[in-house]
């Protein structure tokens, strides 16, 4: 869902690290395998990025958990914006505090500046949908140069709105 954000960063002329577990297969960027529930095995993939590039000055991380190491190790490496990409239930108003919990991934370091954008749906013709992988990419782009603090890309409300809701 993120391919289009990644080829619109290999075409800025700036360096692009990729760390996934089959990053290496990428055509663009500079990629480091790694399984970001491996801890050992993320922060070793980590540190091979800055030694390759420097600590990143923005970050965009899709984890399916922030019940792992991996979140704050990036936010730690980071010297300038960390775009944490959230799934919809983050939203859920059932549960306001989760994504004041998951900002705490930044707590405390001064270099590492969060925004959060949250995977919303889509309203078409009086249903919802999922939105498409391009239509992810494009709206994180759009809230790297809107750098709001927290960006929902389409709605999340009403909440009993989205699909299968
Ligand atoms: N709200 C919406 O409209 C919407 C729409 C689409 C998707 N989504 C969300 O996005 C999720 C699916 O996204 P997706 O299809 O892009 O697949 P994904 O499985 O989330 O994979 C996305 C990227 O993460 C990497 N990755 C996945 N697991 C990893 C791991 N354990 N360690 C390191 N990297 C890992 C993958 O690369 P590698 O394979 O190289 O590791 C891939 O590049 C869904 O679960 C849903 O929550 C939301």
């Amino acid at each position: 869902m993120l391919n289009g954000l990644v080829e619109a960063f290999a075409g800025d002329g700036g360096r692009l690290s990729l760390l996934s577990r089959r990053a290496s297969s990428s055509p663009v960027g500079d990629g480091f395998d790694c399984d970001y529930h491996d801890e050992a095995g993320f922060a070793a993939a980590l540190a091979a990025a800055v030694a390759r590039s420097g600590p990143p000055d923005l970050a965009v991380a899709w984890f399916h958990t922030l019940k792992i190491a991996a979140p704050r190790l990036l936010a730690q490496a980071v010297q300038g914006r960390m775009i944490q990409v959230l799934g919809s239930a983050m939203a859920d108003p059932d549960h306001p505090d989760r994504l004041i919990r998951a900002a705490a991934v930044a707590d405390g370091l001064p270099d590492c500046a969060l925004r959060q954008v949250v995977l919303g749906f889509r309203m078409e013709a009086g249903r919802s949908r999922w939105h498409a992988g391009a239509e992810i990419s494009a709206g994180v782009l759009e809230a790297i140069a809107a750098d709001r603090l927290l960006t929902i890309i389409g709605q999340v409300a009403p909440w009993s709105a989205r699909p299968g809701g």
